[in-house]
């Protein structure tokens, strides 16, 4: 059996001397990520903020022979022929690097640290990236079982949420959490976390996340949470969540709640092109209930700017109807550039309002009434 930590030392012996101008940067707990665009150009995130280093590799040798130590290290390999590092470091932090020439300027190299705390959602309301009652809201759904889906730009913070909801589904339910590589560190009780393997170089051996929903499905879970949704598994995804899997969770790269369907909708026909759009469109919309929109703004900080909810019908012109429930207004901004903002309720009632009453859950329709200067903002309000 091998011991994470006693890996983790060896790991930091041998790969310490090769990434020695970036280890200040690795030790520093304020420091987020490191991004490497070629020796003399490193950049790291502190704080949300992005800011350049005087840091500098000797060379381009000297950055190609750590990327290939990593690579070697985790039993991966990096070449001409594989020019593309995916992988993730036995602490836990994410890698991802790109040789030339697909990589135009030179070796480019990024280290996403691992945080040591899993934020909870009292972190996010502390931070400002969610509000208690949105959150709330949030756990209602969680309750009700709506299957979910944060959407948001690269580093946004969706994974991070993930965790956050997916550690709020009730003890009682089995939940089947399939990866690409494993990072969410959902706390619930009765949790099985699968993930993805590489084939050798034929492309043997190989094991979707597609192939792992398939067997999840068999394995009798109530609620399913996938990682990432960035390929032709959102068919099963949405058809898992369509046939009895409620509260199942997952996330996806989109810029609105809108697109993020547009976006499963692209992913599911690659998955099966026979099937017709329209079809595609329906199966989508009575499949996703809720999609959570967090985005890195300008200041740094993460925010959640949308809570919607998708209505299981399209119009006519067969367009999906989302409808915020909660939304994030910006109102100025500090002396030193920091977003003055709020996240409100718009004043629609989302349309399952019944099955929060008829469950007797504490979350009464007067907390969708948006603040007075809302509405004094939108004309008139919409809460009966
Ligand atoms: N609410 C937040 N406030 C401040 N920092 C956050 C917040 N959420 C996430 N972060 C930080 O932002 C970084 C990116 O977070 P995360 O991995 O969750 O993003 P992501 O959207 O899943 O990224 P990717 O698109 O690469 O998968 C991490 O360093 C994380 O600690
Ligand atoms: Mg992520």
């Amino acid at each position: 059996m091998s011991d994470p930590k006693r890996n983790m030392t060896v790991f930091e012996d041998s790969i310490a001397t090769f990434l020695s101008p970036i280890a200040e940067y690795l030790a520093d707990d304020t420091v987020s990520e490191v991004m490497i665009n070629s020796p003399s150009e490193i950049f790291v995130e502190r704080r949300g903020m992005i800011e350049k280093t005087p840091a500098v590799f000797r060379d381009e040798q000297a950055l190609v022979a750590a990327v290939r130590n990593i690579a070697q290290f985790v039993g991966r390999r990096i070449d001409e022929d594989n020019p593309v590092l995916d992988a993730r470091l036995p602490d836990g932090s994410r890698i991802c690097a790109v040789l030339p020439p697909c990589s135009r300027k030179g070796t480019t190299l990024s280290i996403r640290k691992f945080s040591k705390s899993t934020p909870t959602f009292v972190d996010m309301i502390n931070r400002g990236s969610i509000t208690k009652e949105a959150a709330r809201f949030l756990d209602v759904c969680i309750f009700l079982a709506k299957n979910t889906i944060i959407s948001g730009g690269t580093g946004s913070g969706k994974t991070t949420l993930l965790n956050i909801l997916g550690s709020r589904i009730p003890a009682s339910q089995r939940v089947l959490v399939i990866e690409d590589s494993s990072e969410l560190k959902i706390h619930t009780e009765h949790i099985v976390f699968f993930e993805t393997k590489h084939g050798d170089e034929t492309g043997k051996g190989a094991v979707s996340i597609r192939d792992l929903i398939r067997a999840a499905l068999r394995l009798r879970p109530d609620r399913i949470v996938v990682g990432e949704v960035r390929g032709p598994e959102a068919l099963d995804l949405i058809t898992a969540m369509n046939t009895g899997h409620g509260g199942s969770m997952g996330t996806a790269h989109a810029n609105t709640p809108y697109d993020a369907l547009v976006r499963l909708e692209t992913l599911a026909m690659m998955g099966d092109s026979n099937v017709p759009v329209a079809a595609i469109r329906r199966q989508i919309c009575s499949a996703i209930h809720i999609v959570v929109q967090i985005k890195r703004m300008s200041d740094g900080s993460r925010r959640v700017t949308n809570i919607a909810e998708i209505l299981p019908e399209v119009d006519d012109a067969g367009r999906y109807l989302v409808q915020d429930i909660y939304k994030f207004i910006q109102r100025g901004r500090t002396e030193d550039g920091k977003i003055i903002g709020e996240l409100i309720p718009t004043g629609t009632l989302p349309s399952f309002m019944h099955e929060i009453e008829t469950n007797r859950l504490p979350f009464t329709r007067d907390r969708f009434t948006p603040p007075e200067w809302y509405v004094q903002m939108k004309g008139s309000p919409k809460v009966a």
